[in-house]
């Protein structure tokens, strides 16, 4: 991989210049971070699941509609997409109560939300991705307010359609992470869906058991991380071999 450009090195993924203008390669690696990289650890073969994993979600948003920036998963680690201007701004879709708004709201895990919460946090590093309001985004310039309206309908469309694919096989779609991009054609530019949807950015409970099959695992010491992506992958119907 180092015979390519770099463009960016993330804390789970690399991008390289694509083999066309406009086009880029994700490279899926095996680190994990949590708590804004305090903690940090490899999950062996992690990067070949996640890389299966967002394929085949954002295969099927696109089949139902969702723009999304994946061309095609080109290696066991690889996936080549759309060139995108990252909106600096992350979205987050919450059904039930856990991590952060736990925290912040004094909620039990696992309390049922009244209905689907949509969140934005500020995405910055160095600010470990503040929450913010939509007031922010419009004042900062962060995004428009179509742009706002975009992401916000695009992610409880996409909210609705992987509760349902998840409770399919026996997953409550707890909450998840979404990051759009800006696609300039020509005289337009489109909001599309960028990154990566996988475990490592959703939280993802065994209907049944009530087991977490997500980064939880890593960030809370429970171990059996690759176990539980795994796990995803296979009721996904799509495990591959680890390289
Ligand atoms: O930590 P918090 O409860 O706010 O996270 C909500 C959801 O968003 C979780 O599924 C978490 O994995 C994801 N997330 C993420 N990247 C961040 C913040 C949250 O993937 N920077």
């Amino acid at each position: 991989m180092s015979r390519r450009n770099k463009i960016y090195e993330g804390k789970a993924k690399v991008l390289f210049e694509g083999p066309e203008p406009g086009t880029i390669i994700q490279y899926f690696k095996d680190d994990a971070t949590a708590f804004n990289a305090e903690k940090k650890g490899t999950l062996a073969g992690k990067g070949v699941v996640n890389n299966h994993i967002s394929e085949y979600i954002f295969t099927a948003l696109a089949d139902i509609g969702v723009p999304t920036h994946f061309i095609e998963r080109t290696s066991m680690r690889e996936q080549l997409v759309k060139a995108v201007e990252i909106i600096p701004v992350e979205v987050i879709v919450r059904n039930i109560a856990a991590g952060g708004i736990s925290k912040r709201l004094g909620i039990d895990e696992g309390t049922p939300l009244p209905r689907p919460i949509v969140e934005f946090c500020y995405k910055s590093d160095e600010l470990g991705d503040p929450l913010i309001a939509e007031e922010h985004v419009l004042a900062f310039g962060w995004a428009d307010e179509i742009e706002l309206e975009e992401m916000t309908h695009y992610a409880l469309r996409i909210n609705d359609f992987l509760s349902g694919l998840f409770a399919g096989i026996g997953i409550k779609l707890v909450d998840f992470k979404l990051e759009f991009g800006r696609l300039y054609e020509g005289e337009d530019c489109i909001t599309i869906l960028a990154d990566e949807i996988s475990p490592d950015g959703c939280r993802l409970w065994d209907m049944k058991t009530g087991e977490k099959l997500d980064k939880d695992r890593f960030r809370r010491d429970l171990g059996g991380e690759m176990e539980a992506y795994q796990e995803v992958a296979r009721r996904l119907g799509i495990l591959p071999n680890a390289d």
